[in-house]
């Protein structure tokens, strides 16, 4: 069967993520055509990209001239909503990524999401605006993927989720033995490689909190029937249970390949030499352990917020993207990480139900809060 050419945006092209999309692209030249790239400031290798990809379109902060090898500046939130797009990789990371998102998704665009941060900020409204111009959100984060996989093809709701984590960076260390650890130390992942920010998040384990709140959304479950246990291996990407206790589990090498290809190609299954595959011999043993959630400040924290709902999860994306950022550049210690958060939030004026720009605005207050409490006012990236 043929298929037809799916036209592509990608946001954060220059990422991880955006790399590895661009990746099964290129495997696949003739089931998809960019229309569209978007970075943020790495200039030289998007500008690799613009020369290879050819896209109609392209949006950077970086200075590359407005008509750059015969493509055309413009914003991210137009590029998205062009007529002739089909699908949009939404990998930036961080809030940043919200507006075109959320243009994609009124514009009525599919979009592959991987940038999890806008799902935490306003879960509720983004998919209302799904529901409302009939696009789709697939999800390009392993975890939600891997979830979405075990549901494809039941016709009986989840009983629970079970969302595995590695446990991070410091997994075996106790948490008042994490006053003084760099930067570097927490940017080694024991399983996976993955852009700074989330790999920092994982070992906080913020990003597990990230995923339970964008799993309450992306699968319409009640926060209490998702569960996380940790799973060293990093294999099982996440498990599903079903009335009757049946375990749906979702297994593969740990690898973003496989993911973003099921986000692009949905419902398409393909080969694809460069994916890395694994056969059951070379996995080893499994294992899973119930998480000692003292060792993990920012999960409970995280979830409290999550769990408020109005513009407290917003307040919390922006706080720790800004905590983040203080660690990364040695301003803050790793385990002030949480009271930085905290003190943001607590300082925050909740509105219920919010709309999109009191969403990002709440985001940006936030930052800029937790940044100016630590007399910083600009970011590194
Ligand atoms: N990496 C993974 O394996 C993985 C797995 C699951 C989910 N995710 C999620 O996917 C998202 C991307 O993660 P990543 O690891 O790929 O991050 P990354 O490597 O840091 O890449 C981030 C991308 O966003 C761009 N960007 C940063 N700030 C921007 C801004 N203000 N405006 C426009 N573009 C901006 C960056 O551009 P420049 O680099 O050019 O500045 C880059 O292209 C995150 O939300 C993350 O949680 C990642």
């Amino acid at each position: 069967m043929g298929h037809s050419v799916k036209n592509i945006v990608i946001l954060g092209s220059t990422g991880s993520v955006g790399t590895q999309a661009l990746d099964i692209i290129r495997a696949f030249p003739d089931r998809f055509e960019v229309v569209g790239l978007c970075n943020g400031r790495n200039s030289q290798l998007f500008k690799r990209q613009l020369e290879e990809f050819k896209p109609q379109y392209f949006n950077t902060l970086s200075d590359i001239e407005k008509d750059y090898a015969g493509s055309k500046f413009a914003a991210a939130e137009e590029i998205v909503s062009l007529l002739d797009v089909d699908l949009v990789m939404a990998s930036t990371v961080g809030c940043a990524g919200m507006g075109a998102v959320i243009a994609a998704l009124r514009a009525g665009k599919d979009v592959a999401l991987a940038n999890k941060e806008v799902v935490v900020m306003a879960g509720d409204l983004l998919f209302k605006e799904a529901v409302s111009s009939g696009s789709r959100i697939l999800p390009a984060d392993s975890e939600p993927s891997a979830i979405w996989q075990c549901l494809e093809g039941e016709d009986s709701p989840a009983s629970r989720l079970i969302i595995t984590a590695s446990g991070g960076a410091f997994r075996d260390r106790t948490w008042k033995s994490l006053t003084d650890v760099t930067p570097e130390e927490a940017l080694k992942h024991p399983t996976w490689v993955m852009g700074s920010k989330i790999t920092i998040d994982s070992a906080t384990l913020m990003n597990k909190a990230f995923e339970v709140i964008e799993s309450r959304w992306m699968f319409d479950i009640p926060f209490e029937q998702i569960d996380v246990t940790i799973h060293r291996q990093s294999i099982v990407h996440s498990m599903v249970e079903f009335a009757d206790g049946t375990l749906k589990a979702q297994l593969g090498p740990t690898s973003m390949l496989q993911v973003i290809q099921h986000a692009l190609m949905y419902p398409d299954r393909q080969p694809n030499d460069a994916l890395p595959v694994m056969d059951a011999v070379s996995m080893g043993s499994l294992t899973f352990e119930e998480m000692d959630r003292s060792l993990y400040p920012c999960f409970e924290l995280a979830l409290d917020y999550g769990k408020q709902g109005g513009t407290y999860p917003a307040a919390l994306a922006g706080a720790d993207e800004a905590a983040v950022e203080l660690f990364s550049k040695g301003k803050l210690g790793f385990t002030e990480i949480p009271d930085a958060v905290e003190k943001t939030l607590s300082d925050h004026v909740v509105i219920s139900n919010p709309s999109v720009e009191e969403t990002i605005e709440t985001a940006a207050w936030a930052m800029k809060t937790t940044l100016n409490r630590h007399n910083e006012n600009t970011f590194l990236s």
